[in-house]
């Protein structure tokens, strides 16, 4: 695997692989690698001939100065791990090259960016479109590869890869979860014991919502006991949970408004912010 440390060296590299005919498959991480990341480095595999990862935790999307302080950083795990999945090519700038100038841009994406995620992470999406810009303009895949557990994230980075005509095609792959049901995540490994255990919570209410919703009853009543049953534990508080519609996450008043409804939620256990989501097949 090549490391690359510095935009130019990488971008003079890709140049001459695409114009050796290679296809060009890119993951964008902050590290801290699981599973769930490792998924989306073999979905790029399967479907190009170079993959490419990159590693940078962005401060711009960081709202919570003590989140970005506490973001695991693993990079020696991180390359051996990359090493094993075959990924070709890591790409991990510093803060200095990738933010030359100071960070003037700021995205706006309408109710894209205003709910959920949006409202609890204020600039949050903002720097990830930043920071997600930046990448796409160095690495300029053929294919980039986000995960479903952040489904904000991906809807709104569709909206900039159609707005900025971005020439990339984008790809979302299912989320990886432990054995009992708990979404994969760089956050996971900040919990105590007692917290990792009683997280599965989120992925319990996920599941009993959508059983609740298909036999019937209103959203209004699944809110309500999505809010009971995670905050039984005193350690977790309930951020949000919404239905919206997948396309573009107009919040729902009824599964029926919407031809491919999300739930969407989010908790704090202890000082770690989880979200996870799930489809309600129908
Ligand atoms: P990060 O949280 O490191 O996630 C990198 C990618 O892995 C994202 O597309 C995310 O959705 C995906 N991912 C995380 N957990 C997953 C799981 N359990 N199963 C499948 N995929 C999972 O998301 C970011 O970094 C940043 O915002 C980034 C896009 C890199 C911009 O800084």
């Amino acid at each position: 695997m090549q490391i690359f440390r510095e935009i130019e060296p990488l971008k003079a590299f890709l140049v001459e692989k695409r114009r050796s005919g290679q296809t060009i498959g890119f993951v964008p991480t902050m590290g801290a690698l699981h599973a769930g990341h490792l998924s989306l480095i073999q979905a790029s595999k399967e479907a190009n001939t170079l993959t490419v990862c990159s590693i940078y935790v962005n401060p711009a999307q960081f709202n919570n100065p003590a989140d970005l302080q506490k973001y695991p950083r693993t990079f020696e795990t991180d390359t051996e791990l990359l090493k094993k999945a075959e990924c070709d090519v890591l790409f991990s700038p510093d803060t200095q090259d990738m933010y030359e100038l100071e960070n003037s841009i700021r995205f706006d994406f309408g109710h894209l960016d205003k709910v959920m995620e949006g409202m609890f992470r204020p600039g949050h999406f903002s720097g990830v479109a930043m920071v997600v810009s930046k990448l796409l303009h160095i690495v300029e895949p053929d294919h980039a590869y986000f995960g479903q557990k952040d489904w904000q994230q991906f809807a709104i980075v569709r909206q900039l890869v159609r707005e900025l005509k971005f020439n990339v095609k984008l790809k979302s792959v299912p989320t990886m979860r432990e054995a009992d049901g708990l979404a994969m995540s760089s956050r996971n490994i900040r919990l105590t014991p007692h917290q990792r255990k009683h997280a599965i919570v989120l992925h319990q209410a996920l599941t009993e919502a959508c059983t609740l919703l298909k036999s019937g009853s209103t959203i209004t009543q699944v809110k309500e006991s999505v809010q009971h049953m995670v905050e039984c534990d005193p350690e977790i508080k309930l951020e949000y949970f919404e239905a919206a519609d997948s396309e573009n996450l107009k919040l729902l008043n009824s599964v029926e408004e919407s031809t491919r409804p999300i739930l969407c939620m989010a908790a704090l256990v202890g000082e770690v912010r989880l979200i996870d989501n799930m489809f309600l097949s129908r």
